[in-house]
């Protein structure tokens, strides 16, 4: 997909791997929505990175996920691009979760944007990209961390499952699979304390790996932990 002149909506823009990657795709020349909770964090994002507009959802609410989908889709005229960077963590023994908190992360992490994905195959323009923060825990399930990694699992293979779907439409699906970055979402776990996390892997990095990628088409980045390296697959 040309980035330049492209129409990208991020969902989770107010985060900061979503902050990142909107300076970064409109340094690159697209145009955004930025959608996100926040009204006021969204605005402010707005004027910085000259977005077409901005738009409130709420990943507890699935209607709300798919509806921004359609209405970014008729504020940019059309839709290039759907950048998925919401999400919440939580941390601790299985014994100890809470029901309500498996299902919030499940609801956050893969219910919601399986609502904005599915509304988005009827909206992206061939030739398009959707582009969603899984995370390397997809991969590798990690102890301490259980619950996470089976919501970001479930994303990354509902990816997997819909990649077809998404072909026949013409539509390139970017599974992006993030290290362990230091962006303080471990501060904001929704419940429990983090295990020993590894060596943060640099933010600019991942973002500039993660526009190479929407620009050339890649399906998946992965994270080598052995290498410490991306792998774009
Ligand atoms: N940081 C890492 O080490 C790492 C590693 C692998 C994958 N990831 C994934 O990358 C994504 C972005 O994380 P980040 O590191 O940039 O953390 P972050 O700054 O905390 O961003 C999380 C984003 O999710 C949004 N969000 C949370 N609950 C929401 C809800 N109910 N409705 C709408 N939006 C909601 C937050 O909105 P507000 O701005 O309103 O709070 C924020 O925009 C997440 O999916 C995370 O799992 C992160």
């Amino acid at each position: 997909m040309e980035i330049e002149g492209s129409r990208v909506l991020v969902a989770g823009a107010t985060g900061v791997l979503g902050g990142h990657i909107s300076r970064a795709l409109s340094a690159g020349g697209a145009r955004l929505v930025l959608a996100g909770r926040d009204e006021d964090s969204l605005e402010d994002l707005a004027s910085e990175t000259g977005a077409a507009a901005t738009l409130v959802f709420d990943a507890l609410d699935n209607e709300s996920c798919a509806a921004v989908v359609a209405r970014a889709a008729r504020e940019l005229g059309g839709l290039d691009a759907l950048v998925i960077a919401f999400g919440v963590v939580a941390f601790g023994a299985e014994a100890d979760t809470e029901d309500s908190v498996a299902e919030h992360v499940f609801q956050v992490n893969a219910l919601a944007p399986m609502a904005m994905l599915r509304a988005a195959l009827a909206e992206l323009e061939p030739g398009g990209s959707v582009a969603v923060i899984t995370a390397v825990t997809a991969e590798y399930p990690t102890a301490g961390m259980a619950t996470y990694s089976a919501s970001k699992a479930a994303l990354s293979a509902w990816l997997q499952a819909s990649r077809a779907e998404y072909r026949r439409k013409k539509v390139t699906v970017l599974d992006i699979r993030a290290p362990h970055m230091d962006t303080g979402l471990a501060h904001r776990a929704v419940a429990g304390a983090p295990p020993r996390l590894p060596e943060p892997f640099p933010v600019e990095e991942l973002v500039e790996a993660v526009v190479n990628a929407l620009g050339s088409g890649a399906r998946q980045l992965a994270f080598d932990p052995r290498e410490r390296e991306l792998r774009v697959r």
